[in-house]
């Protein structure tokens, strides 16, 4: 298997067995150099300015639009919207297309296994509206069944709200067959990709999604730079979400009229840095090519599930599928709470994370407080499996030792 981690400055060494890229990845050298060489050559105010500086930073900024663009297949470039995450373009849509589409008694459907930010902004719209919000629910193997979705998602259903792969269990829900099913009923499907753009091919024209969202620190860009896709129609017709500068067509003293998307949704100065790295996170990730990002972190996953399992005193959550599963697996040490697992094997050098991981319905659907999470990307190895399978065996002798 090849080694990517010399392509990464904090892994190199290999000090670090690093198991927390659900939550952020390591940046690899040609990014962190596109950054630096975009302010040593072509800094300036995108859209700002009408001097050569400016209009080459207009052009970069733009060119890393149509790379997204491309990377999703979306049809054209207005319908990438540059946010700061996920987060911010959940909240976008809940704002400028729930709060104005949704009416009382309409139905927001979503999932026990929403991250947050995909649970809590359709809560908002739902309380404003007088509207119900409605969970789709899993089975024993963390997996929305098909009745589930067929008898939730039903006439009189609005929006259906979804993550493509969770957090937590690390499923691969079927978005296909969701957004076929709401679009019968008259639904329009809001994906949140976070954890599955980064790990998998994904082709919105094919999903036929109308929304979806993701985040560049994810898939090894920077922070504070995040996506929204959505259908040209739509975002034609949605108001903007924030307001500000170059987002206007024309300000008059009481009125405003505003500009095309995407700049209607781009209010202020914009992350250039960001936009830059993240167009050069997407060469990274196409030189490998995306479904072999997916066939590496597939070879990964089945072995650290495969070692996981022999050792009889851990529980893993979710599928054993592994066709039905991406790059994350959580499980909790019987007796030991998951931020003493997380501490003793940060004294590894082994990160891990701890906790709820910003899913609370879902932890408490499954009966958990906390638990232990996993999460792989292609720098990894099996060696990085090897020191965390050891690491949990030496916190169970070490507890086996104190109690
Ligand atoms: N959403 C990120 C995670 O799951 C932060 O860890």
């Amino acid at each position: 298997m090849i080694n990517y981690k010399k392509d990464f400055p904090l892994l190199e060494s290999g000090e670090i067995a690093y198991l927390d890229s659900g939550a952020t990845t390591q940046k690899p050298k040609q990014v962190i150099e596109a950054i630096s060489n975009y302010y040593g050559n072509d800094n300036a105010n995108p859209h700002r300015g009408a001097y050569k500086l400016s209009i080459r930073a207009t052009e970069v900024y733009e060119n890393a639009r149509r790379k997204v663009a491309d990377f999703i297949n979306a049809k054209r470039p207005e319908e990438i919207v540059f946010t700061r995450n996920s987060s911010e373009s959940l909240n976008l849509i809940a704002y400028s297309y729930g709060l104005n589409n949704i009416s009382e008694n309409d139905k927001i459907v979503i999932s026990i296994m929403e991250h947050h930010s995909n649970l809590v902004p359709w809560q908002f719209v739902a309380k404003k509206r007088n509207a119900k919000l409605e969970y789709m629910y899993i089975n024993d193997e963390g997996i929305i069944p098909e009745e589930e979705i067929m008898s939730k998602i039903i006439p009189g259903v609005k929006i259906v709200a979804i993550t493509q792969v969770s957090n937590v269990l690390g499923t691969i829900n079927p978005i296909k067959e969701i957004v076929k099913r709401a679009h019968e009923v008259g639904a329009i499907v809001v994906v949140d990709g976070a954890q599955s753009v980064p790990h998998m091919k994904i082709d919105v024209q094919d999903l036929d999604v109308d929304f979806l969202v993701f985040s560049g620190h994810k898939m090894l860009a920077p922070l504070g730079i995040g996506v929204l896709f959505a259908k040209k129609e739509l975002l034609d017709k949605i108001p903007p979400f924030l307001f500000g500068g170059d987002m206007i067509e024309y300000v008059y003293e009481q009125e405003t009229t505003f500009a095309a998307a995407p700049a209607k949704f781009e209010a202020g100065t914009q992350n250039a840095e960001g936009a830059v790295g993240f167009e050069s996170a997407i060469d990274y990730l196409n030189n490998i090519g995306m479904d072999n990002v997916h066939k590496y972190e597939y070879k990964i996953l089945e072995y650290a599930m495969k070692e996981l399992s022999k050792l009889e005193f851990i529980t893993i959550y979710g599928t054993k599928d592994l066709e039905k599963r991406a790059g994350v697996i959580s499980f909790n040490l019987k007796g030991i709470h998951p931020h003493d697992v997380a501490s003793i094997l940060d004294s590894k050098n082994v990160c891990i994370r701890s906790g709820n991981h910003c899913a609370q319905p879902l932890h408490k659907y499954l009966n958990l407080e906390s638990t232990c999470r996993a999460s792989f990307y292609i720098y990894n190895t099996m060696d990085d499996v090897d020191r965390l399978i050891d690491g949990l065996k030496k916190t169970k002798e070490m507890f086996n030792k104190w109690i």
